[in-house]
């Protein structure tokens, strides 16, 4: 019997493309999983009014470790028009079935590996001094915590007023005291010390299986005196048990102008919802964008894998497919390290470096042309075909010049 049963959501769109690609992979390095299939997205929003049904919540509960590809979501009235006759009007209402699957499993601690493949035509590069320009290299992950913070969910437009009573009581609030109902929108910043514990414990205890030199807390505890503040405080306070880990501390502002600066100077970097959303995606901006971001959101008992891009509807109906499989692919090997895998998610890495490194076989992206059915006739290589050159890497068990992620 297979050792792992993992519950596959491919979702929407490109998510069917590369969903399957990345268990090509997951074969051919020698993982022993028994695959589900399990149903998530537009579809179910169409058909059954929910995009993430009480049956896949189930297999998620039971089998604890998901693959998840993507999801389209579209505004509220367009998803209202789309939703199947019988169900409308009927009060149903559309929620993001990732949010929802992050609610419910309270899958608190977002990981999101930023690293660069040397070779890749999309890594950042820096102009010298001296003329010429070098290419630093980039390897950080950044823990964001994935449940609370400004998406917290607890906002309003024209607040009631219990709401602004409440508000009252605080001196700062006078300013606004005086502004009409339908034109004040308040969202409010939720820190709670046990969920920046834990996301703050998890960046450590990374950055000391994985060898990364320090911790950054990325927020902004000079302005946002209580949340910020908390969230340092506790970073702080975990730090102690990692006297060899030093704690740095930025600002989200002055760390995006320093991102071009000094990018491979940085290892693990923990934040709070909103600022590690912004600071995941701006690092993966630096190692080749969405083709090639992968993250694993992480809880107590379950945990989800997934690519950072969404179902991209464009190329969804494109046969054979263009997007990259990468993101997904790497999103499945930090499946194999959470599931003490490490060697089989080496390899994986390994295969793509080499692929990367030798510069073949690029997808659309990697070309910097634009993505079509033409542009495989301008020399991209097509979804499958990526797959297949990993693949060949890992069957030749080629060396390749990259040495598992050199640390910072
Ligand atoms: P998207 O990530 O789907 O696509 C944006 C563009 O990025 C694409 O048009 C394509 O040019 C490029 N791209 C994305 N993935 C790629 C890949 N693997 N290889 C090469 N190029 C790639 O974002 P967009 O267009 O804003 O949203 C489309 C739908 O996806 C929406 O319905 C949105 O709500 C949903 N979405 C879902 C997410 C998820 O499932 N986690 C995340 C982001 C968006
Ligand atoms: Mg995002």
């Amino acid at each position: 019997m297979a050792k792992h049963t993992i519950v596959v959501m491919p979702g929407d769109g490109i998510g069917n493309q590369v969903l399957p690609e990345a268990i090509r992979i997951l074969d051919a390095v020698g993982f022993e999983a028994e695959y589900v299939h399990a149903d998530i997205g537009w579809e179910c929003w169409i058909k059954e009014g929910n995009a993430l049904p009480e049956r896949t919540i189930e297999l998620l509960r039971q089998h604890k470790i998901g693959l998840f590809g993507a999801i389209t979501s579209k505004p509220k009235k367009e998803a209202e028009a789309e939703l199947s006759p019988a169900l409308r009007g009927k009060g149903c209402q559309y929620f993001s079935p990732i949010v929802s699957m992050r609610q419910k499993f309270n899958l608190d601690v977002c990981m999101r590996p930023c690293l660069s493949f040397p070779g890749n035509p999309l890594n950042f590069i820096r102009k010298k001094p001296s003329g010429g320009f070098e290419e630093p290299k980039v390897d950080v992950v950044v823990f964001r915590q994935n449940t609370e913070g400004l998406y917290a969910g607890v906002e309003w437009s024209n607040p009631a007023p219990q709401v602004r009573e409440a508000l009252r009581t605080h001196p700062k609030f006078k300013l606004f005291e005086s502004v009409a109902g339908e034109d004040l929108a308040i969202s409010v910043r939720i820190i709670t010390r046990p969920a920046a514990r834990r996301i703050c414990e998890a960046a450590f205890r990374h950055a000391r299986k994985f060898g990364y030199k320090t911790v950054t807390i990325c927020e902004k505890p000079n302005v946002l005196r209580e949340t910020s503040g908390l969230m340092e405080e506790v970073a702080k306070e975990v730090q102690k048990q990692y006297s060899d880990i030093p704690l740095w501390s930025t600002n989200i502002d002055a760390q995006t102008m320093w991102l071009t600066k000094n990018p491979e100077d940085y290892g693990v970097i923990v934040a709070s919802n909103l600022f590690g959303d912004v600071i995941s995606d701006a690092f993966a901006g630096l190692v080749g964008g969405l083709g090639f971001a992968a993250s694993g959101n992480i809880g107590d008992d379950v945990a989800v894998f997934e690519p950072t891009h969404g179902s991209a509807p464009k190329y969804a109906e494109l046969d054979p497919p263009i997007v990259n499989p990468i993101a997904m692919i790497l999103s499945a090997a930090m499946m194999l390290d959470h599931i003490g895998e490490q060697s089989k998610a080496e390899k994986v890495r390994t295969a793509i470096a080499a692929v990367v490194g030798e510069g073949k076989v690029r997808t659309y992206d990697m070309l910097r042309i634009s993505g079509g059915a033409r542009s495989l006739a301008q020399g991209a290589a097509s979804t499958p075909q990526m797959t297949d050159a990993i693949l060949e890497q890992l069957g030749a068990g080629v060396e390749s010049a990259y040495a598992g992620s050199g640390r910072n």
